[in-house]
């Protein structure tokens, strides 16, 4: 029996740090699950002083936890055992991953496709996610039942205390982002419950968020007047914007405060983490942006105590706790 679920998402364009927050909250649950998009996301996990990058199993498998790949996912075979050797080198214990029968394969076909039709135009990974979307809605997907081994299969089963972590982020959601900016793939909590539990087990809500905007690819929100900015282009550098899945520098902006207060509202997080805080420490520049208006801060202590007021005064109760973390530090 379930005893309740938490799920940990991206309340922006990806690349919050979500990996860090939800392997650190992993060894508290018995399954950790994944429950939309495929090799597109890119997790930086560090246990100890070493680094570990996955694209598509999730995070608790560091923790020797059931780590569910859903139904709502793609994957690519190559790469999904790719990373099991991996994590099998690394010492983990890779029988606890699990895919859903029903999760859908992307082919080189798609592949193809996407690095030929939508990478130049939309900036995707190029990984033939949005055409293995598109051909599980087509109805002529191929299943994971019937291209994986029996032992990779999950059953569907979930006990206790389950963990889901969501990939991509909010402004990157098939319906709420920036269409067609977007991902292929629902990437709201409510998604979460494509895992096959009911929405009345979810406990808490938590919202990662970074202390200024980043995204990999294109979008007409971000500017190309961004490039140019030399406070911007230390952000880069310092905080490392650079895609772990395609290797391209992010874009940078500073933090839209009003799209993360919406990404919160919509999503109803209960918890949020603003990662990364350091960066702006120690480039010793204060700035949200709040309806295209640039606001400075003096100290960062000024910023963090206008932030909390300015999501406090604006959320409907349910965000009962704001935590700014530093880079690397485990929270
Ligand atoms: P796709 O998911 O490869 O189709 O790419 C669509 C958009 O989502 C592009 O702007 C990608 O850069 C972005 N994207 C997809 N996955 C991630 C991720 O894990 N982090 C950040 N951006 C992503």
């Amino acid at each position: 029996m379930i005893r309740g679920v938490d799920i940990i998402f991206g309340l922006c364009w990806g690349d919050e740090g979500k990996g860090k927050i939800s392997a650190a909250f992993s060894k508290n649950y018995d399954y950790v699950c994944r429950w939309n998009g495929g090799p597109n996301a890119g997790h930086t996990v560090y246990l100890g002083n070493k680094k570990y990058k996955t694209h598509l199993i999730p995070s608790g498998i560091f923790y020797g936890k059931k780590s569910i790949i859903g139904p709502n996912c793609v994957i690519n075979i190559d790469k999904f055992f790719d990373e099991i050797d991996y994590l099998k080198s690394e010492g983990f214990d890779t029988s606890l991953i699990k895919v859903s029968p029903k999760a859908h394969l992307i082919t080189e076909r798609h592949i193809q496709y996407d690095l030929k039709y939508l990478k130049p135009k939309l900036g995707t990974t190029g990984q033939g996610i949005a055409p293995a979307y598109a051909d599980k809605m087509l109805r002529i997907g191929k299943l994971a039942k019937d291209y994986l081994d029996k032992k990779y299969i999950w059953d569907g089963s979930l006990e206790g205390d389950v963990l889901c972590e969501g990939a991509q982020s909010f402004w990157l959601d098939i319906n709420f982002g920036d269409y067609p900016y977007v991902t292929s793939s629902e990437t709201l909590p409510y998604s979460a419950c494509s895992l096959g539990f009911s929405p009345k087990y979810i406990r808490e809500i938590i919202g990662v968020a970074k202390i200024y905007d980043t995204k990999s690819g294109v979008d007409p929100l971000f500017p190309e007047a961004l490039w140019n900015n030399s406070d911007l282009e230390e952000i880069i550098q310092l905080g490392q914007e650079y895609g772990s899945t395609t290797g391209r520098k992010r874009l940078v902006n500073w933090l839209r405060l009003d799209k993360l207060l919406q990404a919160i509202n919509k999503s109803g997080v209960s918890r949020l983490i603003i990662n990364k805080c350091d960066v702006l420490k120690t480039i010793g520049k204060y700035k949200v942006i709040i309806e295209d208006r640039i606001v400075n801060f003096e100290t960062f202590a000024d910023m963090k105590k206008n932030i909390e007021k300015y999501i406090y005064d604006n959320t409907y109760g349910e965000c009962s706790e704001i935590i700014f973390s530093g880079d690397k530090q485990n929270i």
